[in-house]
């Protein structure tokens, strides 16, 4: 039993922040930006939330999907930024599209969070415990950023991407997924500090904090080789890939990782140009952008890699 994503969705907040507008409120510029890492502007929330959002690309993979919410028997939502601690944002969307008949929860793993919901809602199939899952990406990252450190800051929007995914013959071919607990801290945000009527360490809110280099260096040397063990799982060579859709952080690393694998870069969509990176969001937002351009054909192999803080990382091939 396979993995078929048999519909997309996604959502944006309404607000565009060019990389411009950033240059007046700090000491940056679009030059700086845009050269570093390919993002001219990113949306950022007023009103929406990162339930709100979810809830609207659930409801357009469902449409595209062509299913009801009765069907849904499962939603996982890769985020480290849900409205709250608990009810979970999965649980949220559960109660906002009446999925009466779904489990729910969240999954954090930062910006490999939809892969690895992916690869769980994988198994579940192969388990023949459920059949049709929603799994999204969904962030509001502007509100764990430190406005103060434009060396983080510019980096980063918000935004909601959805899937539904059906146990069928076809689909996933082949996944990995991995996870460096030992270097966590190169790209980290706290949560709250002990607080209770013991100790009180710390009323203020703590933001994402990262070591810009590192985290290039552990994306450049890990996404190409674990692209290469899921080909290689999947009895595929690189040349035979359709489109490369990976996790939006930054163009310089994903032409890295295009040339380590010597393909043409025109087969790595991109959409950080115009939302920045989403975390967990990236991949499923551009992966709805391009089935609604009409890109994605049935038969056609696609890779999707995720990576991020933990650290992890996960890349799957699959069949459209
Ligand atoms: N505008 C202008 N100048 C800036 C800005 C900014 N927004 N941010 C930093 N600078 C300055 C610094 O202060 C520094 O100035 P100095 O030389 O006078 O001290 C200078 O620019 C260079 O700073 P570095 O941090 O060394 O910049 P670097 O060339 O490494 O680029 C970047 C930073 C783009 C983050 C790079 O390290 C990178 O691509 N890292 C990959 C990590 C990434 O993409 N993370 C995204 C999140 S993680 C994930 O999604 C997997």
């Amino acid at each position: 039993m396979k993995t078929r994503i048999i519909g997309t969705g996604s959502c944006l907040p309404e607000t565009i922040v060019t990389n411009d507008d950033l240059s007046k409120i700090m000491d940056t510029s679009d030059e700086w930006i845009s050269s570093r890492t390919g993002i001219k502007e990113r949306r950022l929330v007023k009103e929406e939330t990162t339930a709100g959002m979810s809830v609207q690309a659930a409801r357009m993979a469902m449409e595209n999907a062509g299913i009801s919410p009765q069907e849904i028997d499962l939603i996982i939502v890769g985020t480290i930024t849900g409205d709250y601690l608990t009810p979970s944002t999965a649980c949220e969307i559960q109660a906002a599209i009446g999925a009466k008949n779904a489990v729910a929860f969240d999954i954090n793993a930062a910006c490999s969070g939809f892969m690895f919901a992916l690869h769980t809602a994988d198994a579940y199939f192969k388990a023949g415990i459920y059949k049709t899952a929603l799994v999204l990406g969904a962030e509001t990252l502007s509100k764990i950023m430190d406005w103060n450190d434009r060396s983080t800051c510019v980096l980063f929007g918000d935004g909601a991407g959805a899937v539904v995914a059906r146990a069928d013959e076809t689909g996933l071919l082949a996944y990995e997924q991995g996870s460096d607990g030992m270097k966590g801290k190169v790209l980290a945000c706290r949560d709250r500090r002990n607080n209770n009527p013991l100790v009180q360490e710390s009323k203020e809110p703590e933001y994402v904090h990262m070591d810009g280099q590192e985290v290039y260096k552990f994306a450049v040397t890990t996404v190409p080789a674990s692209i290469r063990k899921v080909l290689d799982e999947a009895g595929l060579k690189a040349e035979e890939i359709d489109y490369f859709i990976l996790h939006q952080a930054n163009i310089r690393i994903i032409q890295s990782v295009a040339k380590r694998l010597k393909v043409a870069e025109d087969r790595f969509p991109i959409s950080l140009d115009h939302c920045g990176n989403i975390s967990a969001a990236s991949v499923p937002i551009l992966l709805d952008e391009m089935n609604r351009k009409g890109l994605l054909k049935q038969g056609m192999k696609i890779v999707l890699s995720g990576f991020g803080g933990g650290l992890t990382w996960g890349s799957a091939v699959l069949e459209w």
